[in-house]
């Protein structure tokens, strides 16, 4: 998608569609039937005058999202005017604004329409507007239908954002948000291929072409090199797939970066979990092709550090794997040594995500990383928490959590902590080994985290299951179906934050 930068005002500009934001300014609602103060968020008078008869009309709720095409609006030299609905004017912000934008993009391709100019609503700055908006925009711009002979692979291929202010710097806002967007939707296309083609093999091939584009070091290991390095836990789900395994390390090393700290971003790479001998029942289990959207994640990100050329050395890991029963299968009751040297009783099978991702853990640190971060698919558990809006964050380090708040909120992600307190640990011990792979009933979640934490040791470490959030099970306004991409926009900030 091009993007474009015009401070012209809205009404001197000729576009096949003009997009306004239109908010609701009362305030004072004290009782619920009061009607709405609907204006067009923007100075421009030629524009709120184009509006003003529908708005008046009394037949707007201003609920975000409504959506409302005027065609040869008068006053304008754009073809439409699009107006979308951002709610209360005092609860508006970059969140709103993301989703409006993916909205615009939606409503406006599915007509057929390949090119539109949004106007960046007066009250937020505007490079970060610029930001929500190339961002927003990309992510309503993915469709999941490739395999659909009737695939329209309706695009927006360009949007102009209509602002005021320096130029030059929002259009660097504008391009490293389209370096994010576009790579969030790298991350996306990877989920949301089925097992049959994103196996591991190919998942390490399209993460060898990646970091060859943008040059990053990339080693695509397999089973050897996985039992060389001693990855009992990894390899302990590898063997029951006749899939061979990967382990995906790239290497973000720009010149300059400083030696400390380097970040380790570690993915559960699990390209289809049936679950194993302790199998999945079969309704619903078509899903688990997206067990593999952490270490999809990871890439996704690797591939934005390098393009951003961001100054912090970054180490990706990718586990990837299938879990599948077979006479090579391991059994429940199976005892594994993690590479780190503890051992592991295997109770149930279907908790692999945590059995590789020790060994991805246990490896990132050995390469040198003095800060973890994981995304995993890794429990319905945190589902049951939080449902599909937030995913659950976990660490050992307050710091660390601080930060990558502060990155959740820049990005427009919603994550919620979940606690790791030592109590929990008594769910996962184990009689014959030094830790069991699951804890029982109650707690699932953090109990998978528990497991985690034994790996990351003293390490500030962070752990995001995105289980509930890495697939959409309803298209919305902003968004389609299918694969969300989350938690990547939230990992690029907190890379930059160390680089500031
Ligand atoms: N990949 C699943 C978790 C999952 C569930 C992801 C739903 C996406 C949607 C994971 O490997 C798993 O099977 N977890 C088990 C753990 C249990 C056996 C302790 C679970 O959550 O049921
Ligand atoms: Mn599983
Ligand atoms: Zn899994």
């Amino acid at each position: 998608m091009k993007t474009t930068i015009a401070l012209s005002s809205p009404s001197e500009l000729e576009a096949e569609a003009l997009v306004a934001v239109v908010l609701d300014y009362n305030e004072a609602k004290q009782d619920k039937n009061a009607k709405p103060q609907l204006k067009v968020a923007t100075n421009d008078t030629a524009m709120q005058s184009a509006a003003a008869d529908l708005l008046a009309s009394g037949e707007l709720t201003g609920k975000l999202f409504e959506t409302n095409l005027l065609h040869k609006p008068a006053g304008l030299k754009g073809k439409r005017l699009l107006l979308v609905s951002g709610g209360s004017a005092k609860k508006f912000s970059t969140y709103e604004l993301r989703r409006i934008a993916g909205t615009a993009v939606r409503t406006l391709k599915s007509r057929g329409i390949r090119s539109f100019a949004l106007i960046a609503p007066s009250g937020i700055a505007a490079d970060e507007a610029v930001r929500a908006i190339v961002e927003g925009a990309h992510v309503g711009n993915f469709d999941p239908d490739y395999y659909r002979s009737d695939r329209k692979d309706q695009k927006i291929d360009a949007i102009t954002i209509v602002a005021s202010g320096d130029k030059s710097a929002l259009e660097k806002s504008a391009a490293e948000a389209q370096i994010i967007g576009e790579s969030q939707n790298f991350t996306r296309d990877l989920v949301n291929e089925p097992s049959n083609r994103m196996t591991p093999t190919i998942l390490g091939e399209r993460a060898k072409k990646m970091c060859a584009e943008v040059g990053l070091k990339c080693e695509v290991y397999g089973a050897d090199k996985i039992k060389e390095l001693k990855m009992g836990a990894f390899w302990s789900v590898a063997q029951g797939s006749d899939e061979p395994p990967t382990l995906i390390v790239m290497k973000h090393e720009p010149a300059g970066a400083p030696e400390k700290p380097v970040l380790g971003l570690v993915g559960k790479g699990i390209t289809f979990d049936t679950g194993g001998i302790s199998i999945k029942p079969a309704d619903g289990m078509e899903k688990m092709k997206y067990d593999m959207a952490g270490g999809a994640t990871m890439i996704g990100a690797m591939r934005a550090i390098a393009l951003l050329k961001t100054k912090i050395k970054v180490i990706g890991i990718v586990c990837a794997t299938e879990n599948m029963p077979s006479g090579k299968a391991q059994k429940p009751g199976d005892v594994q040594i993690a590479m780190s040297g503890k051992s592991i009783e295997v109770i149930n099978t279907d908790a692999e995500g945590r059995l590789v991702l020790a060994d991805g853990l246990h490896y990132a640190k050995q390469l040198g990383a003095t800060n973890l971060v994981d995304a995993a698919t890794l429990t319905g558990a945190v589902v049951v928490a939080l449902g599909y809006t937030n995913a659950g964050i976990f660490t050992n380090d307050d710091k660390m959590y601080e930060r990558f708040h502060a990155a959740n909120e820049r990005a427009g992600e919603k994550m919620w902590r979940l606690p790791v307190d030592d109590e929990y640990m008594e769910q996962i011990r184990s009689t014959i080994a030094d830790i069991m792979n699951t804890g029982g009933r109650w707690g699932g979640a953090i109990t998978a985290a528990m497991f985690l934490k034994e790996f990351a040791e003293d390490t500030p470490w962070i752990h995001l299951d995105i289980a509930g959030t890495a697939w959409m099970e309803d298209q919305k306004p902003w968004i389609s179906k299918g694969p969300s991409g989350i938690a990547l926009r939230s990992l690029i900030e907190f890379v930059k934050s160390f680089a500031a």
